[in-house]
């Protein structure tokens, strides 16, 4: 969603903010601009609806300056035009704001600076911090940008430069990230790494309540909770990652790069984390001990889109492994029920970003409830990560592609896991553990396996996409499989594709069942296959056209020579782990229909890749 970048040193301001905009481009906006304080002094905004590009046409010439900060903004309040895109000025043109996330009491501010006679330019909540850190009367610009978060409730992520105070960029952070990096007589600022790693890997994370003055020599940390301004010490430190794990490669997209990085990111969640001798799993960072596992009555998972179907996926590990009852719940809907918190249930939130708001406010609300809540988490020190009192760091490297691949692999594997941890500290027996272990071993080659077939999905997939509505169905196990495999569809396409239980079938979809209409059936060959295989003559005898997720033995009767049924073999594993091998070649499918479509397969329309507003 909304990106901030901003930058003060040596070098010219606007090539860097735009360079840094451009990597923000994958978290989803709709508008891009900048300000740059000039050598004069002078602030200059450029700001406009569209993509970096068209930000960047009218840009170089006039914008000469060392300090800077620039947004890309995915419209909340008011639509995407030129005059809604951040940055936000004061009348005066002094002061200008960029900022995440929303401010709660925006209309009444709005109405009180309306009442005082001040013009607004915009729709927008943003605009108000601008005008209030224009009126503060304190003497630094630190005390203003202080006074005008004092007048506002909501979250923010913001950067602030004043041309009065032009050696500086003042930074706030309240539930949404904001992170410094340290360069050599120049410092960026960004809300998230992507922007920053190109330029260092020596950052701080600004915490919930903190600001940060930013000069061209270093920062300095505040807390604003109280009306002063109190001092507070944050060293900056590298960080471990990888800048090349940001580019694109020889690869087309981000998304296939990601997908074709499954493998390896599949080994390195599982990495010293099986130990064959005990058939159990190692997850230091759960912080939990065998007395307290065995006190789990209940799981819930909570998580958002992909991670909250993954959550199902894991959820029906957790009962079959563990025999403990799990279920999974989209974290945008949980609050909103006053859910009755067990002190005998533990919560496990599942995350890529870490900073996805629906998720987030879900851990506070178990939290201040006083339930027990565990992440399952890729980027480490992310707000969800932090808010948790334990959990598994996914390893997945960075994503950045809005349809979730690698990550998703890996929060099953997380899953997997945590479910032989809880099973083994219960009645999971020694060699079942063992026989879990020696599958989740063989899953990075079989995953491999898959992507390897992506020549013949790129055919089926064609046909796919010539459809405008398409079934994804599936049962126990493979049903969460057949929402994901339709929500990577329909993101990324923007085809119609529908997930059903494949018993749900003849009580009302069935009759959209035709020529016109697919179905992606997920057959594995487990306890229900011979049920799964009549659901499938039932749709041929509509003459629904199939595409048949299964292994490799399983008889498929008649339909096996029919000109409308297309076959996917996938490896055989332990069925618990089918569910992974199931999803991959849903998301070669997804990919290559989109392709064929012409689409931008890593940026989505309307959507964005980390959600940060509810
Ligand atoms: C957005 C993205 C989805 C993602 C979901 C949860 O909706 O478009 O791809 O699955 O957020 O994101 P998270 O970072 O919490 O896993």
């Amino acid at each position: 969603m909304c990106g901030i970048v901003g930058y003060i040193g040596t070098q010219q301001a606007a090539p860097l903010l735009l360079e840094g905009l451009g990597r923000l481009e994958h978290r989803g906006y709709d508008s891009a601009g900048m300000a740059v304080l000039g050598t004069g002094g002078a602030l200059r905004m450029a700001k406009r609806s569209g993509r970096v590009r068209d930000l960047a046409e009218e840009v170089p010439a006039r914008f000469g300056g060392k300090v800077g900060i620039g947004h890309t903004r995915w419209a909340t309040h008011g639509p995407a035009t030129d005059a809604n895109a951040h940055p936000h000025a004061d009348a005066a043109g002094r002061v200008a704001v960029v900022h995440n996330g929303i401010l709660d009491n925006a209309s009444a501010l709005r109405a009180m600076l309306t009442d005082d006679g001040i013009e607004l330019a915009s729709d927008t909540d943003t605009e108000v911090l601008a005008h209030l850190v224009a009126r503060s009367g304190a003497d630094t610009l630190e005390g203003r940008v202080a006074d005008a978060l004092a007048a506002v409730e909501g979250t923010y992520g913001l950067a602030v430069v004043h041309a009065d105070f032009p050696d500086r960029i003042v930074v706030a952070r309240n539930g949404s990230p904001l992170i410094i990096g340290v360069g050599d007589k120049e410092m960026h600022v960004a809300s998230d790494l992507a922007a920053l790693v190109r330029y260092t890997t020596t950052v701080a994370y600004l915490d919930d309540g903190e600001m940060a003055t930013v000069t061209a020599q270093g920062f300095t940390t505040y807390r604003h909770d109280t009306a002063q301004l109190h001092r507070t010490h944050r060293d900056a430190a590298p960080v471990d990652v990888d800048p090349s794990a940001y580019e694109i490669g020889e690869h087309e997209s981000f998304m296939l790069a990601e997908m074709l990085e499954q493998p390896r990111a599949a080994e390195r969640v599982l990495r010293g984390r099986l130990n064959e001798r005990f058939g159990t799993s190692h997850l230091g960072g759960l912080n939990m001990d065998a007395r307290e596992i065995r006190a789990i009555r209940r799981v819930k998972i909570l998580g958002c889109g992909s991670a909250y179907y993954v959550g199902q996926m894991g959820a029906s590990l957790i009962e079959e492994l563990a025999r403990i009852p799990a279920d999974a719940e989209a974290a945008s809907e949980f609050r909103y029920r006053d859910p009755v918190i067990e002190p005998d249930t533990l919560y496990v939130a599942v995350s890529q970003s870490g900073e996805t708001i629906d998720t987030l406010l879900a851990v506070q609300e178990i939290r201040r409830k006083g339930g027990r809540v565990v992440g399952l988490v890729n980027v480490v020190g992310s707000a969800i990560a932090r808010e948790c009192d334990g959990g598994i760091y996914l390893h997945a490297g960075p994503e950045v592609a809005v349809a979730s691949t690698k990550a998703l692999t890996t929060m099953f594997l997380g899953f997997s896991l945590l479910a032989l941890q809880l099973g083994r500290v219960r009645d999971l027996s020694i060699s079942d553990g063992r026989r879990l272990i020696e599958g989740l071993l063989k899953l990075p080659e079989q995953i491999q396996a898959v992507l390897d077939t992506e020549a013949e999905l790129t055919v089926v997939a064609k046909r796919l996409a010539e459809a405008d509505s398409l079934f994804f169905i599936g049962r126990v196990r493979g049903f969460p499989v057949a929402r994901e495999g339709a929500q990577k569809f329909k993101e990324i396409t923007y085809r119609h594709a529908e997930a059903y239980q494949t018993s749900e079938l003849k009580h009302g979809p069935l009759a959209l069942i035709s020529e016109a209409v697919p179905t992606v059936a997920l057959v594995p060959d487990d306890e229900l296959v011979d049920r799964n295989v009549a659901a499938l003559h039932e749709i041929a005898a509509r003459k629904g056209p199939l595409v048949v997720v299964t292994h490799e033995g399983v008889d498929l009767g008649d339909l096996a020579h029919s000109s409308t049924t297309q076959r996917i073999d996938v490896p055989r594993n332990e069925k618990e782990l089918d569910p992974i091998l199931l999803t991959i070649p849903l998301q070669l499918l997804a990919f290559h229909a989109a392709n064929h479509l012409g689409l931008d397969v890593d940026k989505p329309r309307n959507l964005a890749k980390s959600v940060t507003v509810e």
